[in-house]
């Protein structure tokens, strides 16, 4: 929603006309300035409150606005509209880095997020994904530790390879993750060169009831591109927002990036004796044995004309479902779902669903109401449920649709193991059989350039932690580790 008109004279927030933009009112020209100045005041205390917070994670992005179009009939798993064949939705996707602030550079490693808002005709649905199919982690209790952890020490204000390694090493279900970001995906060439993943399982029910769990990928038809770590030292001195202006370039130059949409989808009694807990969002399921099955395709082709109002503003969040899906008992999804709407009721205020850039596009009946800035309310509808008065109120009873069994007592506890749950095995498949031999030696440098200045007891664990890997490669860290450190401590040295 835009208000400019470049031939209105400027005016004050009340609409008056502005007596002048460039001149503060003062007793005589040299003298002491007004308080009565409203024009003046009003400028400056809106500069003083110009900034809002800044995403806790993920705080430097961007994004554009897009439609999804479903192309295949995926009805026998999903009632949900969105992805009905021949259906059309308008989208916006923000892809961010995870562990920068607001103004850090583009290409510096790290996750990728990879966030979609569909505004559906049943309610906005969300899939705040990353450019990776899995995560650190598995309980939603060790996200701040870990978001700590690669952000700033208290002291010096500084990132630090040690308190990285410390955690990550602590937290041995790290490594598959760690191994995709030392990795090729911790550099994309570009976002429109990336592909995307819910990571997270999520419920499909169909019509008639019946449940899958269902994984989303999204497959770029730009191709899968990456930048040497040379090419994105380089380019972050050179352009920290060089991967915002190619999108926003491609797409002013009608280049509308594009993505396939799959999914992979498991009958849902396979999840209690699949090889891998399929909850475990540190873990992928194997293509061979739930293979992709194609629903369509993204398509992202309009700019934001505004960025705060509409990328800054913007409020994704897992909680946001529709009829047709559900959540999964994955730990961390269900911790999402009530972190972010508590984030942004803090980042952007309690009304920001009414956000132009959050609305929903069909109708509401919200009894939640007030607070600031509301802008949409109900007029004098009743305000409460249920009423005699004629507004709508929903209680459905029963066993709902989209749940699951619940399985015993109220534990602290990891997930139960299934056969081939650990945390270093499916690391290894990717560093040994998904790396190529090239991919490969970058990673050892990679690791190894990351290890650099990390103090004991860190290193050795890490160390082990790559052996735990995969020994050999475990081993060429090491080596390439204590060669640089050789290296250091000889400056100059013919050896
Ligand atoms: C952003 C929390 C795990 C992807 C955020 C934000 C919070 C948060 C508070 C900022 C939201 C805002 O201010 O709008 C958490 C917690 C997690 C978790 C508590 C685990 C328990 C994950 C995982 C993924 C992910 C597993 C990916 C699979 C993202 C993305 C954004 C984000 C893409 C940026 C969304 C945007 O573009 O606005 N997270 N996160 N997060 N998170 Fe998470």
């Amino acid at each position: 929603m835009s208000t400019f008109d470049p031939n209105l004279p400027s005016t004050n927030e009340a609409g008056a006309v502005r007596e002048s933009d460039a001149h503060s009112l003062s007793v005589g020209a040299n003298g002491p300035l007004l308080l009565h100045d409203v024009n003046l005041v009003e400028k400056l205390a809106r500069f003083d409150r110009e900034r809002i917070p800044e995403r806790s994670p993920h705080a430097k992005g961007s994004g554009a606005f897009g439609e999804l179009r479903v192309t295949e009939d995926v009805s026998k798993y999903t009632k949900a509209k969105l992805f009905q064949k021949g259906q059309k939705t308008p989208m916006l996707a923000r892809f961010s880095t995870v562990a920068g602030e607001l103004g850090s550079p583009d290409t510096w490693r790290d996750v990728r997020g990879f966030a979609l808002k569909f505004y559906t005709e049943e309610g906005n649905y969300d899939i705040v994904g990353n450019n990776t199919p899995i995560f650190f982690l598995r309980d939603p209790m060790k996200f701040p530790d870990f978001i700590h952890s690669q952000k700033r020490l208290p002291d010096s204000g500084l990132r630090d390879a040690t308190m990285q390694w410390d955690f990550w090493t602590l937290s041995p279900e790290s490594a598959h993750q760690v191994a995709y970001l030392m990795g090729p995906r911790g550099l994309p060439k570009t976002w429109r060169h990336m592909n995307g993943y819910s990571s997270h399982t999520y419920m499909w029910v169909n019509e008639a009831g019946e449940k899958s769990w269902v994984k989303y990928h999204f497959h770029t038809q730009q191709g899968v591109e990456y930048l040497s770590n040379e090419e994105a030292t380089r380019i972050a001195g050179e352009d920290a927002d060089a991967h915002r202006k190619d999108l926003f370039d491609a797409i002013k130059n009608g280049e509308f990036p594009k993505w396939d949409v799959s999914v992979q989808i498991m009958p849902y009694e396979d999840a209690k004796t699949y090889r891998f807990n399929p909850f475990d969002l540190t873990k992928t399921w194997s293509k061979k044995d739930y293979p992709l099955i194609k629903v369509g395709e993204f398509e992202l082709n309009q700019n934001p004309v505004n960025h705060f109002a509409q990328i800054e503003q913007a409020a994704f969040s897992p909680s946001n479902l529709v009829p047709g899906i559900g959540f999964s008992p994955d730990k961390m999804l269900l911790g999402r779902v009530f972190s972010y709407p508590d984030a942004q009721r803090n980042r952007l205020g309690t009304n920001y669903n009414q956000l132009p850039v959050n609305r929903p596009v069909n109708d509401q009946n919200t009894y939640s109401k007030e607070g600031a800035m509301e802008f949409f309310h109900s007029g004098d509808a009743p305000v409460y449920a249920p009423n005699s008065f004629g507004r709508a109120y929903q209680d459905e009873q029963g066993v709902v649709d989209n749940g699951w069994e619940s399985d015993g007592d109220m534990v602290r506890s990891a997930y139960t193991l299934h056969a081939e749950d650990d945390d270093f095995g499916q690391a290894g498949t990717l560093v040994r059989e998904v790396f190529s031999d090239e991919e490969r030696e970058e990673f050892v440098n990679t690791v190894a350039g990351a290890l650099d200045g990390v103090i004991e007891p860190v290193l050795s664990r890490a160390f082990e932690y790559w052996k735990n890997v995969d020994q050999e490669i475990g081993e060429r860290i090491e080596k390439a580790v204590k060669a640089n450190a050789g290296a250091d401590e000889v400056p100059g040295s013919l050896q």
